[in-house]
């Protein structure tokens, strides 16, 4: 299947200032009303209704927007219009000049790589939270109506802020993780990293000085800057085998805080998969309560 972004970048490179500023004025209006009537797009967006409409159209026709055929028509973004508005504040604000190739896709998320203006590779990640299948989508409507609409997109821009200011947290003491460059809305901008994930590899160089190096990294983040990462695991550690072997942890969103009423149950669990992992692939045993002394201490 042809990568949805492809779309989003051609409908991209077609708008103008107006029909940002609409898709705007959507967004806006998107938090306080379930679809937005075109009246409200009209003042939000500080332009005449006539010309609105020849703007809403043409958005429609590019896929960034959902018009609702219901008692009032009205508009929502689509993941496509959202993807425009941060798309367009990443530019402006001088952080990314192009975006290329799919690096990966997880859960929630799409990744892509990109270059800055200094001509610098990047890593841009689109977080998408409560992502519906095609299939399912007009059942979900009928279903729970557009409040999903809301929904995702809140969720979204929060796992993005909740992920950049960790990555700002933990870069900070030290912790490998991708340098942290720029955020918007739902999508974080990172340095790029090289490499495969940690789950793929069969054989490592050194093996036991890439576990201690995780668990120093686990201790550090805890103990210095009070954060749990939550869902750590082989799958969220990008190894890099060149003259050395170098490694960074990925996907933070749903990291907690060392004081929150589940963190040890959270950073015994992250380090129960890291060792389970290790002594699977590699045959190193270490005991999970010894570990976890030893992250909880001085
Ligand atoms: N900074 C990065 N550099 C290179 N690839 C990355 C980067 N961040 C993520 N990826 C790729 O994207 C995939 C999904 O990213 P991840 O942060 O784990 O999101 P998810 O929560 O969706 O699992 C990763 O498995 C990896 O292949
Ligand atoms: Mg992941």
């Amino acid at each position: 299947m042809r990568d949805p972004i492809l779309r989003v970048i051609s409908a991209f490179k077609r708008l103008n200032s107006r029909d940002l500023r609409i898709l705007n004025a959507i967004e806006r209006g998107m938090a306080f009303h379930e679809i937005v009537p075109v009246e409200r797009i009209a003042s939000l967006s500080g332009m005449n209704l006539g010309v609105v409409l020849v703007h809403l159209s043409k958005l429609h026709k590019l896929g960034l927007i959902w018009r609702n055929i219901g008692p009032y028509v009205g508009y929502v973004l689509t993941t496509a219009g959202y993807d425009c508005l941060a798309l367009n504040a990443l530019v402006k604000a001088g952080i990314i000049e192009a975006l290329g190739h799919k690096l990966g896709v997880g859960k929630e998320s799409d990744v892509y790589d990109a270059l800055s203006p200094a001509g610098s590779r990047l890593a841009v990640k689109f977080h998408r939270l409560g992502r519906i299948s095609f299939r399912q989508t007009r059942r979900y409507r009928a279903f729970i109506g557009e409040r999903r609409h809301i929904s995702w997109l809140y969720q979204s821009r929060l796992a993005a802020e909740r992920e950049y200011e960790v990555l700002n947290l933990v870069f900070a003491k030290g912790v490998h993780v991708p340098r942290p460059i720029g955020h918007n809305r739902h999508v974080v901008v990172t340095s790029l990293i090289e490499g495969i994930q940690l789950v793929r590899l069969k054989e490592l160089p050194d093996p036991e000085g890439l576990l201690l190096s995780i668990l120093e990294d686990i201790k550090i983040a805890y103990r210095e800057a009070g954060v749990i990462h939550g869902d750590l695991s082989e799958y969220n550690i990008i190894v890099h085998i060149g003259d050395e072997q170098s490694y960074v942890i990925i996907d933070w969103p749903q990291w907690v805080s060392s004081i929150h009423p589940s963190s040890d149950m959270l950073l015994r669990r992250d380090i129960r998969n890291v060792l389970n992992f290790f002594r699977r692939r590699f045959g190193i045993k270490l005991d999970v309560d010894r570990v976890l002394d030893y992250v909880k201490s001085k």
